[in-house]
């Protein structure tokens, strides 16, 4: 009987080795510039518990609504793969006390988040995020800091022509709440134009009508009265302020007023980098502050700003940059004659102690002899050293540039380090 074959979930990308070089490269650039802005790794769980993302998130946003993969545990307490990285981060520093005495901290994860959303491209179930989140810093500075940092990435992964950035801010809760009635009296006032989505909105989460993809609505929504007409008046200097430190850095920006985000826990300066090159998904990154949130969740007052950016939308823009990462094989080792080759793994372990960072491979198994340079060649090694029963007796290898017309040459293979110039 032929076992059907089990496949992977729907929206959970498997990341293929030939996928995997492009991966490391990126991540190896995020853990440069995070180093360089002096930015500290933190670790988290992938399962925290439901409250917590209802509190933070929000009740009525669509991430806790019907995004969110939830189950109970075998104890029976609600458990959820986090949507997002940001409430577990407070969350273990509250749990931590890492927040207290107002201490500074400027942190960073990586890794799967999970929201169950139709996936399209650029927008999967599983996905991963870089976020990044600073602690006990008010002033806009930091903000500003955090979007010098994206500016610095972007020029690094080559893709800084393709990304731009808006920003908008949302102001204090009394502000926003201010802002919230007018714009409840104005969408009630064209109740009859509000398509099913906006309706609901209407009582539950107003600002978020002003997010509507729905082409019906943008008439609407553009005469909607403008958030940025209400802030208070330290919000106000706050965002003055941001914008001060970005043009001082020469980070160029849009004010967009309409941007209000999916999720509940922000105030005043909110932003996004958004792309023209992947359709509808165009946010490639986003945050903001969201002062109130340590205390939302038992923790001390705690100002802080954060970030996320969904890592496959980069690489999505590093393919359509036409940039390409391979995999690299560096060395190829070929052990030709009857006492070489049963030495082979020996002398592999040899040539790769004295060339730690090379990726170095041999053949395997049973492969005649005259198949040996064929393999080498394949296998797209820049270079192939090459150990016959003579060398051996010797102490030497041949090296054999299989990318590059230079001649053959045999050194001893103690001195094999010093190839490493060649490569
Ligand atoms: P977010 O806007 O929900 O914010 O997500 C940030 C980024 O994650 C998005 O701009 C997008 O690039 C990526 N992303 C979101 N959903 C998906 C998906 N289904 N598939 C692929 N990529 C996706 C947050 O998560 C906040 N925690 C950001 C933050 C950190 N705010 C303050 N600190």
């Amino acid at each position: 009987m032929v076992e059907q074959k089990i496949l992977g979930v729907k929206g959970m990308q498997d990341i293929l080795p030939e996928h995997t070089p492009a991966w490391q490269h990126l991540e190896q650039v995020i853990r440069t510039v995070l180093h360089n802005y002096a930015y500290s790794e933190i670790r988290l769980p992938q399962l925290e518990r439901t409250q917590l993302f209802k509190r933070s998130i929000g009740e009525v946003t669509d991430i806790v609504e019907k995004e969110m993969f939830t189950f109970p545990d075998q104890n029976g307490d609600s458990l959820t793969l986090r949507p997002e990285g940001t409430a577990g981060c407070v969350r273990s520093c509250v749990e931590h006390s890492l927040f207290r005495n107002q201490q500074p901290h400027k942190l960073w994860y990586m890794g799967p988040m999970f929201r169950y959303e139709r996936p399209q491209k650029g927008r999967y179930r599983q996905f991963h995020q870089l976020g990044v989140e600073a602690f006990n810093f008010t002033g806009p500075d930091i903000d500003a800091e955090q979007l010098a940092m994206c500016a610095s990435l972007w020029r690094k992964l080559g893709l800084a022509p393709m990304l731009n950035l808006q920003i908008n801010s949302l102001g204090d809760a009394a502000s926003r709440n201010k802002y919230k009635q007018e714009l409840v009296a104005y969408f009630s006032g064209h109740v009859a134009k509000l398509d099913e989505d906006c309706k609901r909105r209407l009582h539950t989460n107003p600002l978020r009508i002003l997010d509507s993809k729905n082409p019906d609505m943008q008439e609407l929504i553009a005469q909607a009265p403008i958030l940025l007409n209400y802030l208070d008046a330290e919000s106000n200097e706050h965002f003055v302020g941001l914008q001060q430190e970005l043009t001082n850095l020469g980070i160029e920006f849009t004010v967009n007023p309409r941007l209000v985000r999916g999720l509940d826990y922000y105030n005043r300066s909110v932003y996004e980098w958004v792309t023209d090159k992947l359709g509808s998904q165009s946010a490639v990154c986003a945050g903001g502050r969201y002062d109130t949130l340590a205390e939302m969740i038992g923790g001390p007052a705690t100002p802080a700003v954060g970030f996320a950016m969904g890592l496959e939308r980069v690489l999505l823009l590093l393919q359509a940059a036409e940039l390409e990462f391979k995999p690299t094989l560096d060395c190829y080792l070929v052990c030709l004659g009857d006492t070489a080759e049963k030495q082979r793994l020996v002398l592999a372990e040899k040539l790769r102690a004295q060339l730690p960072n090379l990726a170095l491979t041999t053949h395997l198994g049973d492969t005649p002899f005259t198949n040996l340079f064929k393999k080498a060649d394949k296998s797209g090694a820049k270079i192939a050293f090459i150990i016959g029963d003579d060398e051996l007796a010797a102490g030497t290898v041949s090296i054999k540039h299989l990318r590059a017309d230079r001649p053959q040459q045999t050194i001893d293979l103690s001195s094999v380090h010093t190839i490493l110039g060649d490569l």
